[in-house]
Parts: C-alpha cells; structure tokens; sequence
C-alpha cells in the first residue's frame, strides 16, 4: 500500500509519497506567502495552504497507482491559530508559531496566573508563539471575531478538517496550545475558563497515529483516491520529525534545523523540568518529549544569504570555512523573530558582535551558523542540567544538508551528529504514522525501527570542541550582557 505524509511547513508544504515498505517513492514541495503585517507578527492564510496542498496531492498521485493510497498524515507548523465561524469560514488569518504580538497576554498569563498554576494544569508556561496567548490577543483585540468563533484549530488540523469533516487534534500538536493538560492528554478545564474558551470550540483529541476518520467523498473524487482512505491525526512538525529521524525511546535525542531550530529529547515517562524553560509536550509515539525551539535557525542563514548577501549560493558562501572552525572572533545572536528557548523573550533581536577591519564576508556567514548552533547548545544545557545523558543526536531539515554546519553541531554540542537517509523528517514522520494508522506497522516504534536508516555520522574533534568550548562560554553571555536594549 501507498502512504502520504503532508508537512504543512512555514514555507511550503511538502508532501511525500512511501510505500508500505518505507521507500520514498515521491516528492513534491508547493511554497505560499508569509505575511508579516507589523514588525513581530507572522501570519499566513489557511486558504492558500489548502489550495497547495490539493494541487500538491494531485501532483504527488499523478503517477502511481491511486488505488494502492491507503492513508493519509501529517506533521504540521505548531502553535498556529485557525479559527472558523459557524459555517466553517476561516474568520482572520491564522496567527503563526513565530509571531511575537502576544507579549501583553504572555506576561498576564505568565505574573497574574502565574508560572507555577500554568505548569500545574498544562506542564507548560507562557511563550508569545504558544495559542492559548493568541486567543486571549483576539478577544482583547478584535472582540467582533472573537465571538464569532465556533471552531479553534492548529494547522494541520484545518487540513485534516478539510480532507475528512473531523475537527480533530493529536496530542503532540495540542501540547503546544497551553489549554491541553499534557501529564493527562486532556483539555485543561481551568486554561478552558482562563481563555474563555468552550470544550465544543476545540477539537477531539487522538493519539497521533490512530484514525480520525475517511476522507470526504467529494475530495477523494476530486483527487481521484479511493473512498476508504484514512485520515490519520498526524503530529506537529517536531513530533512527527523525530519518528521520521528514529528518535524514539529514552533520552534520544533529534535536532531540526528548518525555519525554526529545535532539540528534542524522548522519553518514556512524562517530564518536565524544573524552570520550564524547555517544552514539556506528548510525542506522537504515545509518549512524552522535552524540546527547546529557536524561532529561527535555518532562517537566519536565509535571511543572511538571500536577503543580506543577495545570493542563492548557499554551499558556495560556505566554501573555505571548514579551515577556519574554532578560529573566529565575530559572533552572531540568532534573534531576528524574538527568541523562544530558553530566554522567552518575543522582543529579543539579532546582532553581530566582534567584529574588526580584518572581518570578512565568510566570518559573519561563519558567524550565522555557529550562532544558531550556539542557540541551540543553550536549551542542550537546560537538558543536561536536569540530568538527562545525551549522548548521540539526529539531525533533520534544510540546515542539515549542510556537511559544515553538521560538523560546527557536533563540536558544539560534543556529541555525534548523526544522519538520516532522508532529511525530510516531518513527511517521512507523517508517512510512518499513515502507515502505523493503517495497520501496516503494530507500532511507531515498530515502523520506525524498521524504516529509519542511520547512513553516516559525524565525530566531534576533542581540539574543536575544546576551542567551540570557549566560544561557547562567550556567546552565553553576550544575551544577558544585552537584553536590556530590547
Ligand atoms: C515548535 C515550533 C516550531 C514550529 C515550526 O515549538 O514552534 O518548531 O513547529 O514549524
């Protein structure tokens, strides 16, 4: 049988087609416009991602047999707020993982509720990006399309509303919500009345590899798939990654380099540690993680190449480099959205600082990617603090088709980086749960097992990781050096 794994992105939607026997057999990426209405905020419209995941589907079944098709998941852009009215309209554009407006909520939820109360119902405290803040944002802000919500969703699940008429969750993807009781995989009475929020305007909750129901007919139709297809809850991007890259099982560890950078670290038993500064959320394998997400990892060095150097010639900017790790003087806060962990602070920018007459081009690009891997060693030590050994990590997304910034984590981190046969961690993810949905695996664990291949590693050098120690003990301390000016 056929399985179809859509990553609803911040970019693009990709979507990959895998057979029964975890073989990529195709895939097809369709991109949408991200709008940032006021400096800080980022917004995106559900239409445009369900006209390109339909076109997408259709590109993506053009060639293989549609009857083998036999379900359909996900892994989705976290946090996200869609909200529909009473006849199913999309009533503003959703409010995304990485808009910052929500500082106001964040501290009322965060000083007046109070840290402790919030960790108590949700596992969880405050973060700009997270829903619940967004919802109260609309109710202050735009009171006329507060009361007309009927339906709140995250992203992928509008898709998935789209594709089978189920308003449903998982519940990796409504962790990230602050209204979802992660410890007991329920919605959160209390955070329901803090948000003036209905148990019937949020959606039935899954475990994110069962059934949530079958495709509509019309749709199935329209894409020429049968109409026993399944609809599988699927998973947020980061959850759905980690099955994609094998990170299953305790204290395994995956590091995403997409849009947003993340570290996330499986577990077994429900964990959550002891400042929340790192994410304590459900995994899509039924049980826990912990993760800290930067708002923007592969993005900086986009930002630098694209909109900065004006050049497409990633791999090229990044020629020469490798001779000079460890050595550079110049470094970068990867801050340009505000950051999540572990400084929560939607205010926060990016700055050089360092550099002299001598610096060149190379050094500030050397300097975008050791920052975002710097970030990223800055939610690694809130991990170790709590006592969790890692001591190995996967690596997934854009950012990981770059063999130089694999080495700069590995260095940093001091640990091996290892790589996945595909990077395309969410899709792959998805794929996995369709089939687990499916019956064709008994278990995530089982499917991914099986499917997932380690095909190389990269060794961190004991002389490197000693200089990137040093720069390390730097970088830690530019933030708090300069957070007053934010
Ligand atoms: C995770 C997060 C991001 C988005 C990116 O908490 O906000 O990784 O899921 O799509």
């Amino acid at each position: 049988m056929l399985y179809i794994g859509v990553d609803l992105g911040t970019s693009a939607v990709k979507m990959l087609l895998m057979s029964g026997d975890g073989k990529i057999e195709k895939i097809v990426s369709k991109e949408y416009p991200l709008s940032f209405p006021h400096p800080g905020w980022s917004e995106q419209k559900p239409e445009d991602w369900w006209t390109q995941v339909m076109a997408g589907l259709k590109e993506l079944t053009s060639e293989c047999d549609k009857s083998q098709v036999a379900g359909i998941s996900f892994g989705g852009q976290m946090h996200g707020l869609v909200i529909l009215d009473k006849d199913d309209n999309v009533i503003r554009p959703a409010i995304l993982w990485n808009d910052g407006r929500t500082s106001k909520e964040t501290d009322y939820l965060n000083t007046v509720i109070g840290k402790d109360k919030l960790s108590e119902y949700t596992a969880n405290i405050a973060f700009a990006g997270f829903t619940a803040p967004k919802i109260l944002w609309v109710k202050e802000n735009e009171p006329e399309n507060f009361a007309k919500i009927a339906k709140i969703m995250l992203p992928k699940d509008y898709i998935a509303y789209m594709l089978s008429g189920v308003h449903c969750t998982d519940v990796s993807d409504a962790s990230g919500m602050l209204i979802f009781d992660v410890k007991n995989k329920c919605w959160s009475k209390e955070m329901m009345e803090i948000c003036s929020v209905k148990e019937e305007q949020l959606a039935k909750i899954f475990e994110s590899y069962e059934v949530v129901g079958n495709i509509k007919p019309e749709i199935a139709a329209e894409l020429g798939l049968p109409a026993e297809v399944k609809i599988i809850a699927g998973a947020g991007d980061n959850a759905a990654a980690a099955i994609g890259t094998g990170t299953v099982g305790d204290a395994m560890c995956n590091i995403s380099l997409g849009t947003s950078g993340t570290i996330f670290i499986s577990s077994n038993e429900f964990t959550v540690d002891d400042h929340n500064a790192l994410h304590a959320f459900a995994h899509s394998d039924g049980h826990y993680h912990l993760m800290g997400c930067m708002l923007s990892a592969a993005s900086c060095n986009k930002w630098w190449m694209e909109d900065i150097l004006q050049t497409k010639e990633f791999a090229k900017e990044q020629e020469g480099i490798e001779a000079k790790l460890g050595e550079n003087n110049v470094f970068y806060l990867p801050y340009l959205m505000g950051e999540r962990s572990p400084h929560n602070n939607a205010d926060a920018r990016a700055m050089f600082i360092g550099m002299s007459m001598d610096t060149t081009r190379a050094d500030m690009t050397q300097a975008v990617l050791e920052g975002v891997c710097f970030g990223i060693r800055d939610s690694f030590e809130v991990a170790k603090a709590q006592g969790i050994n890692i001591t190995k990590t996967k690596i997934c997304g854009g950012g990981a088709k770059s063999p130089l910034w694999k080495k700069m984590m590995a260095n940093v981190l001091g640990i091996p980086v290892q790589e996945i046969e595909s990077e395309e961690g969410p899709g792959y993810g998805g794929a996995i749960l369709a089939a687990v949905g499916c019956g064709e695996y008994a278990s995530v664990e089982e499917a991914a097992g099986k499917l997932v291949k380690v095909v190389g590693e990269v060794t961190p050098d004991a002389e490197l990781t000693a200089k990137y120690e040093e720069k390390y003990q730097k970088f830690r301390k530019l933030y708090p050096a300069v957070k007053e000016l934010f």
